[in-house]
């Protein structure tokens, strides 16, 4: 999908019942994995309409949260006034994008490309870390197909925890795993479909 598919996609969810297209409930696990450490300078890539940049910045982090669809990054916008955060906000393509600066955090959660693209995009994403720093990626699972949750049906644009472990070496490694949500109780999970979603998980060090 381009940015303008993401544009109207998030355009007819605002005007839709729940006025929003992904939960205002952070991924649990930016809270559990993020939560001990110390707040610095984060990014959130492919931010959507903000939710895990948010969390980060009432948690004291300084976030700039970054997606190609100009009315996510609007609605994101909206969503950080009403929490009472500031999030630097930017409108651009993440894969082309080139960072000032280096940060403590950099996050991407559910961003699904074609794998070459992907690819180059986690390996500079590893470039953009401050010594320490860390990376913390989330997706569906190719896995995820087999036992219906939502997400896309392509497996070549999934993840799996061997390719986003060849990706940033294993040496780099310090979580990198299939991990299971229940539809029926997940906060994250938009409708009450029941049934469970598969994700990846990658957690590394620069
Ligand atoms: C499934 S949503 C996930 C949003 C958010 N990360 C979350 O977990 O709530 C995927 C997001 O990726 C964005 N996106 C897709 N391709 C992109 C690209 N090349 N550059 C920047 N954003 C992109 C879309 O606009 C969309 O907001």
């Amino acid at each position: 999908m381009d940015a303008h598919e993401w544009d109207d996609r998030y355009r007819q969810a605002r005007e839709g019942h729940d006025a929003r297209l992904w939960s205002a409930v952070p991924a649990q696990l930016v809270q559990d994995t993020v939560a001990p450490w110390q707040p610095g300078r984060a990014l959130d890539l492919a931010t959507g309409d903000g939710r895990n940049a948010i969390w980060l910045a009432g948690r004291g982090w300084q976030v700039t949260g970054l997606d190609f669809s100009a009315e996510a990054i609007a609605q994101a916008g909206e969503h950080a006034r009403a929490a009472g955060v500031h999030v630097d906000w930017l409108v651009a393509d993440a894969t082309t994008w080139q960072p000032e600066g280096r940060f403590d955090l950099v996050t991407v959660m559910y961003l699904h490309l074609p794998e070459v693209l992907f690819r180059t995009l986690l390996a500079r994403m590893l470039g953009w870390l401050t010594p320490g720093g860390h990376l913390l990626v989330l997706g569906h699972d190719r896995a995820n197909i087999g036992v219906g949750g939502p997400g896309p049906g392509n497996p070549d644009i999934l993840y799996t925890p061997e390719l986003l472990s060849s990706i940033v070496g294993p040496e780099r490694v310090l979580r990198c795993e299939t991990v299971s949500r229940d539809l029926a109780t997940d906060p994250e999970s938009p409708a009450d479909t029941g049934g469970v979603a598969l994700d990846t998980v990658l957690v590394a060090r620069a």
